[in-house]
């Protein structure tokens, strides 16, 4: 539905059973009873209306991930839309061009309610990005991309119960799967012509970090990341992805021959865990698609323009008695403000892990300004999750612009997030 100024969608959440595995049923929760749910397409700078109804028995959060998006609207942990109600989400769109993606947000819960499907894509278009002559339409294809297990039945049982005793421990490095998806199917096959495409990677996994790449060999031109499009293209043979994060990427299907087969592999796992989809190159088409050399103006925050720097330490501690993940040595506590940055202030976070930590901030996208004390090469680009590896220091830089109130940083390993490792700042 649509009027003069706004796109309303209504979104349904709801149980459902689909065959994910050939000749079982899977029952998943999802947006529309579908998993991922559906992508919705909207474009900068006009309202979006995002009406959620909770048909699920359980309390849910949806938050768009990217999204500068007000606070009322932003999926803070607590603010719960309960069983058999519905709460509106409204969505500026302030932003430009980028993919995001929705999922669910509640409170020690957000790991077994993604887990059980409630994620979907949410791309942000606008007139830049649609001046330029890149792969689009039926060329322009999400892939989202999260790793689960089934039992034999076919159920995919959430193993990292953390009220079940124990479990907090046996899943300190957050819940995997063996099987990979890719849009909810597993090793899937698309058939595509000897053309441009247009990938947008997403990793919704809880906890698994992927290495993507071609085989054969092959280039992953990669255009856009989380905050939309790059200045420049980036020629690739891998892209690692830590849970949250997306890469846009094209990929010429030109360079091989009709009858030739190109997987999508995970170089980060192996045996099943290596394999991510696959190509069939098809057939000839015309293609008037082109990567240009420039894409986009990216400014550069200036770090002699930051007018404070914070420290954020994520590491595990014991608390109550047992081990938690912690930011500067305390857990998530949606009453304690953690950092109250100005609205219009420029800002240095200094991020430093024990074990690799996928950072996201809600609301300000950011800038890598270092990573243990070394410039990134290139061009500056527009990011909202971040993966720290092993004892690093990461320092982003970033604007608080746009609304004032209460957003949370986390950590992007979902089982991380519900084992307490957010904080809460409040935009003043
Ligand atoms: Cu994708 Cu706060 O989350
Ligand atoms: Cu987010
Ligand atoms: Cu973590």
């Amino acid at each position: 539905r649509t009027d003069g100024h706004t796109d309303y969608y209504d979104l349904a959440q709801r149980a459902a059973d689909l065959e994910i595995l050939p000749g079982l049923r899977t029952r998943i929760w999802g947006y529309d009873g579908r998993f991922p749910g559906p992508t919705i397409e909207a474009r900068s700078g006009r309202r979006t209306v995002v009406r959620v109804s909770n048909g699920l028995d359980v309390p849910t959060v949806t938050h768009l991930h990217g999204g500068r998006t007000p606070p009322e609207s932003d999926g803070y942990p607590t603010d719960l839309v309960r069983p058999d109600t519905q709460r509106d989400y409204a969505f500026p769109l302030d932003q430009r061009a980028a993919t995001l993606w929705y999922h669910d947000h509640r409170m020690d819960y957000t790991g077994p309610q993604v887990w059980r499907g409630l994620a979907g894509f949410f791309l942000v278009r606008d007139a830049e990005e649609e001046a330029l002559p890149l792969p689009s339409g039926e060329r322009d294809i999400p892939l989202m991309i999260c790793d689960r297990s089934f039992a034999e039945d076919g159920s995919m049982p959430y193993p990292g119960h953390l009220d079940r005793p124990g479990a907090r421990e046996a899943f300190m490095g957050g819940v995997l799967g063996d099987v990979i998806l890719v849009n909810g199917a597993p090793w899937p096959q698309l058939r595509v012509e000897r053309a441009r495409y247009r990938f947008r990677l997403l990793n919704g996994s809880n906890a698994r970090p992927y290495e993507l790449s071609l085989s054969p060999d092959g280039v992953l031109v990669q255009i856009g990341a989380d905050g939309g499009l790059l200045a420049a293209p980036r020629g690739l043979r891998q892209v690692r992805l830590a849970p949250g994060e997306r890469a846009d990427v094209v990929v010429d299907f030109s360079a091989y021959r009709i009858g030739d087969h190109v997987e999508l592999r995970n170089l980060a796992g192996d045996g099943p865990q290596g394999r991510v989809m696959r190509f069939a190159v098809d057939r000839d088409a015309r293609d008037d698609s082109m990567i240009p050399k420039v894409l986009s103006r990216v400014e550069r925050l200036d770090p002699a323009r930051a007018k404070t720097t914070r420290d954020f330490e994520f590491t595990s501690g014991s608390m109550h008695g047992g081990t938690r993940w912690l930011i500067n040595g305390r857990p998530f506590d949606p009453k304690r403000m953690d950092a109250r940055p100005r609205l219009g202030d420029t800002e240095i976070w200094r991020l430093t892990s024990d074990v690799a930590h996928p950072v996201h901030l809600h609301l300000a996208h950011f800038q890598v300004l270092s990573v243990n004390g070394e410039r990134p090469a290139g061009q500056p680009e527009w990011k909202d999750t971040v993966e720290l590896r092993d004892a690093q220091t990461v320092e982003i830089i970033t604007r608080f612009t746009g609304y004032r109130g209460r957003y949370v940083m986390h950590c992007h390993n979902l089982e991380h997030e519900d084992m307490a490792m957010m904080a809460t700042f409040e935009v003043v």
